[in-house]
């Protein structure tokens, strides 16, 4: 077990550190302060090759100005609130809409754009702290996050998120990695597998807002909860896959109880790799890189095209801010926000 820190590159004055966790079974984890970002993923495969699984960017400059949220930790609520809406109490909260103009997405991308502090706590762990002043994208609560990876031996990537507000307020932390566990350079990820361990999912309308229903999945291309491919229904004839121009739906973990449970399960077919993801959260997104369009350069000058990734973002259902039937997203003040999200890697 190692750490390596360096020099990533400099926005705005301010250094960007890169910190590489590498394990006895030589997998390297590359972490970087801007955004906190998940950014290489290096792990043998099924032939004895190290291969990096992270489809994402190659420079500070691509992080920055070309990026779609690739690796970031995303907050202070990931995924969708409608209208940028929703209230506390009483009060109103008018959140930034950077999409469409119409909706917030991603927090308005504070906490991804944002440089964290990086300081390795342990051989095997790296923790990011971040402070959110009240109000930055209409949140309320001055709010300190404390993001910690840990790699073990077992190729088990852990992430522990906790955030501390000073006035009662919403939070849901996410990572947003895309995989493609056959390499970030190895073309779409239609023949992977997945198993998704859900029987609803949130259903949403043509902006992507969730309409209140959680249909079952069963009998649609949303059942996942038998290993197919992700290419398998990925065209079917289905109001929600056009809604969301493919999979990029919130599964409603069966069994939510608040314990860490398997959310999903992905398996590459040229890899042999296969990961695990298990969250004590109720959801997670499968965004089946919908919006990338090959305009966008990543790793080795390789395109970012349609369906060359996958993201499984652990998180509460999107638009829970004006959902109090769903599991709940509001922390008072002082009241710590704690969730973690295990990746397991294997062959
Ligand atoms: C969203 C997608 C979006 C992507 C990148 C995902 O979490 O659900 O709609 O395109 O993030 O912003």
């Amino acid at each position: 077990m190692s750490i390596k820190k360096s020099l990533y590159g400099n926005l705005n004055g301010k250094d960007v550190n890169a910190f590489v966790i590498e394990n006895n079974c030589g997998t390297k984890v590359q972490l970087i302060e801007k955004g906190a970002t998940l950014d290489k993923l290096i792990i043998k495969d099924k032939n004895g090759n190290f291969i990096d699984i992270i489809v994402g960017h190659d420079s500070l400059d691509g992080h920055v100005n070309r990026g779609d949220y690739q690796g970031v930790i995303v907050g202070q609520y990931a995924n969708r609130i409608k209208d940028g809406k929703f209230s506390i109490d009483g009060t109103e909260y008018n959140v930034t809409c950077n999409e469409k103009g119409i909706t917030c997405l991603h927090g308005g991308g504070e906490y991804s754009s944002a440089v964290w502090c990086g300081e390795e706590i342990s051989e095997n762990a790296v923790l990011f702290t971040y402070h959110s002043p009240d109000g930055t994208e209409g949140f309320p609560g001055n709010v300190d996050v404390k993001v910690t990876y840990t790699l073990t031996d077992n190729n088990d990537l852990e992430l522990e998120y906790r955030a501390v507000s000073d006035k009662k307020t919403v939070i849901n932390l996410t990572n947003h990695a895309y995989f493609n566990l056959n390499g970030f350079d190895s073309g779409d990820v239609l023949s992977h597998t997945v198993k998704i361990n859900a029987d609803r999912f949130t259903a949403i309308d043509e902006v992507s807002i969730p309409t209140g229903e959680l249909p079952e999945v069963k009998g649609t291309p949303f059942d996942f909860t038998e290993e197919k491919t992700i290419g398998r229904d990925i065209n079917a004839d289905s109001l929600q896959l056009k809604n969301g121009n493919g999979y990029d739906h919130n599964f409603c973990i069966s069994g939510f109880d608040g314990t860490l449970k398997t959310a999903a399960v992905a398996k590459a077919d040229k890899s042999g790799i296969t990961m695990e993801v298990k969250t004590d959260l109720p959801g997670v997104q499968l965004y089946t890189g919908n919006f990338l369009d090959g305009s966008v350069k990543g790793k080795n000058g390789v395109p970012m095209t349609q369906r060359c990734a996958f993201c499984l973002e652990t998180q509460v259902y999107p638009d829970t801010p004006n959902h109090p039937e769903w599991p709940g997203c509001i922390y008072d003040a002082g009241e710590e926000y704690i969730s973690h999200t295990v990746f397991s890697f294997s062959l």
